[in-house]
């Protein structure tokens, strides 16, 4: 069944030309001849399209995996989850697909390092994402959040995307690292143009955009630091040494990319869920300390990101041969829906209590996982508290994209009722 679902994205007559491609040491019913990206397309949603591989083996070779290279996909999350913890068999270490799109000498930290160095790194960041740290920028995200609201809310609609989603996480972004507020709308540009460009020239243009204007954020910092994050990098040291230049942007650049994307596309799922579920609304507007259980559960169903590893040595793992150096994916959204782990794994359910990993699990797990649940939080109670049975437009052609690693929505137009 797995390979008829791969069959469909495969392109026509060109099966054979892209089997020659396929590594020698790799077992044929492993082999899945298709366009990842483009399969997760094919059905209305990304989430049951990507279930498809739960029916096939719990690792596959994907012909086309990432930007039309090739890699091994896990599908299930027991393997998924191993593929995140075990830093000795799966590095972070950056490998072929991510190279593509990053000059070598673009550091990405704490990401792209691997214990013990990667705990060092880790560590300058951590004080500034506790949930102590997080808890005092409560006020913060909800003041931003009613600030977007305040200028839709009389029009009865809004397109939340553009003018929600996509602007909240920056604003908080911009507000954390001390960086001008009148630059919003030149991230907004760069990072949709860096994750989701359409050619790897694309994004390497945008990510070199990025890279210049940390580095002369950086010269300023030094000079005069804006936020307590910023002074806390500038001072950071690597055992008995500061950090290089290349360290401090490379450590920056990371924040810039991990933190933004990924919540904008959170929101656009759970909203969409949310806007076509009245009974949870109803449910969740008369119980808000239920909100809390819902982005749990609303988390782990709709994962956007498909984060990557290499292969740390040439092993046999669960009985598949893999080389030192390929890549792996590990798509959140695949171990979420994984059924194995998940009883009727497309049911939004908020008495789940699940522990799942839409935010990683091991050394590098999300480090913004308390601000992100927080912004989650803030935006479900602020929608709900001032909006009266919030839905889809009529006639709303819904889109979203699948390219670029981030599975997310691109429009969503919504109506409610005013109380
Ligand atoms: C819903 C939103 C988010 C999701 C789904 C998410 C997901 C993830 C995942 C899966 C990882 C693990 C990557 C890996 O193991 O290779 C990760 C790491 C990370 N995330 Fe998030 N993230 C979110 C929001 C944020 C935010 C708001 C920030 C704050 C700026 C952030 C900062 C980071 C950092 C710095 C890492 C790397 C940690 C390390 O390497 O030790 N993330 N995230």
């Amino acid at each position: 069944m797995w390979a008829d679902s791969a069959e469909t994205s495969a392109e026509p007559g060109c099966a054979e030309e892209m089997a020659l491609d396929i590594p020698e040491h790799v077992p044929s019913e492993c082999v899945w001849d298709g366009d990842f990206e483009g399969f997760l397309g094919e059905l209305d949603e990304p989430y049951r399209a990507a279930a498809r591989l739960h029916d096939g083996p719990e690792i596959i070779w994907a012909t086309n995996a990432l930007r039309g290279n090739p890699a091994w996909i896990f599908t299930r999350h027991d393997v998924i989850s191993e593929g995140y913890a075990d830093y000795s068999r799966f590095s972070n270490l950056r490998g072929k697909a991510i190279g593509a799109v990053m000059d070598p000498g673009w550091l990405f930290l704490p990401l792209e390092a691997d214990p013990p160095e990667h705990h060092e790194y880790r560590q300058i960041l951590q004080p500034f994402f506790t949930p102590s740290a997080i808890a005092r920028r409560g006020a913060e995200v909800q003041a931003q959040s009613d600030r977007l609201i305040s200028t839709f809310f009389d029009r009865g609609s809004c397109e939340f995307v553009s003018e929600y989603a996509a602007i909240m996480p920056n604003a908080i972004f911009v507000s954390v690292m001390g960086m001008p507020p009148q630059m919003l709308a030149q991230f907004l540009a760069w990072e949709e143009q860096a994750i989701h460009g359409e050619t790897d020239e694309d994004c390497l243009a945008a990510r070199g955009a990025i890279m210049d204007y940390l580095s002369q954020f950086i010269a300023e910092q030094r000079r005069n630091p804006t936020s307590e994050i910023m002074q806390g990098i500038l001072s950071g040291r690597i055992k008995d040494r500061p950090l290089s230049d290349a360290e401090i942007i490379g450590t920056c650049n990371l924040l810039f990319l991990a933190g933004l994307d990924t919540v904008f596309s959170s929101m656009g799922w759970i909203m969409r869920h949310l806007a076509m579920d009245h009974a949870l609304q109803d449910r969740l507007r008369s119980n808000p300390k239920d909100i809390p259980a819902a982005v749990n559960e609303f988390t782990r169903a709709f994962g956007v990101s498909s984060p990557t590893r290499v292969v740390a040595k040439d092993m046999v793992y669960r009985g598949v041969p893999m080389k030192r150096g390929e890549d792996i994916l590990l798509p959140t959204f695949l171990a979420g829906r994984d059924p194995r782990a998940w009883p009727n794994p497309h049911v939004i359910d908020i008495e789940r209590k699940s522990r799942h990993i839409t935010f990683g699990i091991g050394p590098h797990v999300c480090l913004g996982i308390h601000l992100a649940k927080r912004e989650l939080q803030v935006m479900i109670e602020s929608f709900l508290a001032r909006m009266g049975n919030i839905r889809i437009a009529d006639g709303d052609s819904f889109q979203f994209h699948t390219h670029g690693g981030i599975i997310g929505v691109d429009k969503l137009q919504l109506v409610w009722d005013r109380p």
